[in-house]
């Protein structure tokens, strides 16, 4: 949420309003980067870097990490202008400006996470770590041999092929299949392009791990928070690797 930048500063317990304005006017108070000395800018403190003398400050919100099992039909987005249900229809309750990491599609269900920590939220979503993601793909017929294999070598998709993926039929029930894909990036439909790609376009899609992160037993439309190993787990290797809780 963008809030004026002096009262991000004394919430942090930096300064009183006052004295945060003095900080901006004497050019010591930046924003990605970017000094800032007009008194009316806003920043997001879950997202932007902010500093003063170039020292990175926290916002005083407690940190949330959000596991959602996504049911089919929800947008993944903070506010729809469609205004059909969102995930955060889901995670009402949840008094911090938490918001999702990454997408699902709306007729995807699933594991999604939905964090106020920016730093986390743009490493798991930056290419560059290539966090994995596990789904659960009903296709419609049996793929072969040669298909699973076109699927695990790479796709060309937007004129790029996809990275290799780890693919395996888990069962077969007539005329139908389910796939499990482990993919490391997330364009847009890239489940579901990839299985049409091959002959075998998806009947129903599941998300059922995001990097080291999976829960069988979290019901649809529910949610829980990540547990302190989890997201140590989930932030091993992050630049920072600053402490969590
Ligand atoms: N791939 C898709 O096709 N859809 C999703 O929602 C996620 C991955």
């Amino acid at each position: 949420m963008q809030v004026r930048l002096q009262k991000i500063l004394s919430q942090a317990g930096i300064a009183s309003r006052r004295a945060a304005e003095a900080l901006m006017a004497e050019g010591r108070v930046t924003v990605n980067g970017r000094t800032v000395r007009e008194m009316g800018t806003r920043a997001d403190p879950a997202v932007d870097d902010i500093r003063v003398d170039g020292t990175r400050i926290r916002s005083a919100e407690p940190r949330r990490y959000i596991l959602l099992n996504k049911p089919a039909g929800y947008v993944t987005t903070r506010s729809d202008p469609q205004r059909r249900p969102t995930v955060m229809d889901l995670v009402r309750g949840v008094r911090e400006y938490v918001y999702p990491v990454g997408r699902l599609d709306c007729d995807t269900e699933g594991l999604l996470l939905l964090t106020n920590d920016g730093d986390l939220a743009s490493t798991l979503t930056h290419p560059r770590h290539g966090i994995e993601r596990t789904y659960e793909a009903r296709v419609a017929g049996v793929p072969d041999g040669a298909a699973l294999d076109r699927l695990r070598t790479g796709i060309p998709l937007d004129a790029t092929r996809t990275l290799p993926a780890k693919v395996t039929l888990l069962e077969k029930t007539g005329r139908e299949a389910v796939l499990v894909l482990t993919i490391r990036e997330g364009r847009n439909r890239q489940v579901r392009r990839m299985c049409e790609a091959v002959g075998h376009p998806v009947r129903a899609l599941r998300r059922t791990k995001i990097g080291p992160i999976a829960d069988r037993r979290l019901k649809p439309g529910t949610w829980r928070e990540l547990t302190a190993k989890e997201v140590a787990a989930l932030t091993k290797g992050r630049p920072e690797g600053r402490p969590l809780h």
